[in-house]
């Protein structure tokens, strides 16, 4: 199996190893966010060097933009989505989600706003869209941040549009396990040119250098006595993606649709394959780009879950108990530990904590494997 690099893509990599003098932030860095940005249907894009680095970029840039207050996320997600948050002083809400899309529930969201509120983070969980008309009008009405994170969910579509190109951020993450992978590495899109120039101060030490003419010459005339080149507008990281992994995401585009087929067309077999009277079937698959296979029990029976995990494990298929976050986030140590909200009940974030998993999908994963898996679950 040749994994998700052929034999052909490494030579090329080796290649261009070979021949370049540029190895960081470069012209291929520039050209796959560019491409990135017509793929998604996205205004801008950002490389970065992981999907966690752009949840760190995205709650910054929603700091800087509406200061300190509570940001509205769902139990379901992943750590960093929330860790972020609480690194630059920001309070997470959480809420419950639904069963057939493991995303944001919009009536728990309406509940949770307050005049505190600043933003959103919804999560597009295993591909499944995570948007409704209802989120994209709660956000608007009560003047909301809202921020896409796609890390899951590279190509899923609400509304025939390419999730990612609807909030005023998005993030994307390009691990190996993910759509396409660049082996480590994310992107962050924003709708504006303002957005874009923060997301590349801060990826980058918070210099002005990163930013447009125009914003440069305001710093060089407010700031006469410091160096241009080392004047820093934002209190920045250093997020930034070096060319071999752009190298390795331009090659990925080029066949992301197709992933993005097979991954889809699996998801709908192993949901027909399952016994529905065992397993919960009915997810929304309208728009979807599946990351991973979902098994959640249609009712709680412990004793069947854990015959579930030692089946899996005796037959070496990886899988993941609560999807790939471990379940209720709010349950975590590094939440409790710090300032945070739950808002209502999270009834069907805990039924995914102690009845869910996931087991991997892929493009090599084949319709006769996911038969055999189904078989052995549904003999359960
Ligand atoms: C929803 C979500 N957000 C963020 C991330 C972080 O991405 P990365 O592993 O590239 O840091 C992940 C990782 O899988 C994820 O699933």
């Amino acid at each position: 199996m040749e994994g998700k690099f052929s034999a052909f893509e490494r030579e090329e990599l080796c290649n261009f190893i070979k021949t370049t003098n540029r190895f960081t932030n470069g012209p291929l860095v520039k050209k796959f966010e560019e491409n990135w940005s017509s793929w998604v249907g996205a205004e801008n894009s950002v490389m970065v060097n992981s999907g966690a680095s752009g949840n760190l970029i995205t709650s910054a840039i929603l700091k800087q933009a509406n200061g300190i207050g509570e940001v509205i996320v769902p139990a379901i997600g992943w750590s960093t989505d929330i860790s972020s948050l609480i690194q630059l002083g920001l309070k997470p809400v959480f809420v419950d989600v639904n069963i057939e899309n493991f995303s944001m529930n919009e009536i728990a969201l309406e509940e949770a706003i307050t005049p505190d509120t600043i933003g959103v983070v919804l999560i597009h969980t295993l591909g499944f869209n995570g948007l409704s008309d209802k989120i994209i009008e709660l956000c608007k009405k009560n003047n909301l941040f809202l921020i896409e994170d796609c890390c899951e969910a590279h190509g899923a579509k609400f509304r025939d549009q390419r999730v990612g190109s609807f909030g005023d951020l998005s993030v994307f993450s390009f691990y190996y396990g993910h759509h396409i992978t660049t082996i480590e590495g994310g992107m962050v899109c924003s709708k504006s040119a303002q957005f874009n120039e923060l997301a590349k101060m801060f990826r980058s030490h918070g210099m002005v250098r990163e930013a447009e003419e125009n914003t440069q010459e305001t710093f060089k005339a407010e700031f006469p006595d410091l160096n241009p080149l080392f004047t820093f507008a934002v209190p920045g990281f250093n997020l930034r993606s070096t060319e071999i992994n752009a190298f390795l995401g331009l090659q990925q585009l080029s066949k992301i649709d197709s992933i993005i087929d097979i991954r889809t067309n699996n998801l709908i077999f192993w949901l027909e394959s399952l016994d529905s009277s065992l397993y919960f079937t009915e997810f929304n698959l309208e728009g979807s780009s599946n990351f991973a296979l979902p098994l959640l029990l249609r009712e709680g029976d412990k004793k069947l879950f854990s015959k579930i995990t030692e089946c899996l494990k005796k037959n070496k298929v990886e899988f993941r108990i609560g999807t790939a976050g471990g379940g209720n986030l709010a349950k975590q140590p590094f939440v409790l530990e710090n300032s945070h909200r739950v808002s209502g009940e999270l009834i069907n974030a805990n039924k995914i904590h102690t009845f869910g998993l996931y087991i991997g999908n892929h493009e090599n994963v084949t319709p006769s494997q996911i038969k055999l898996i189904s078989e052995v679950l549904n003999d359960l």
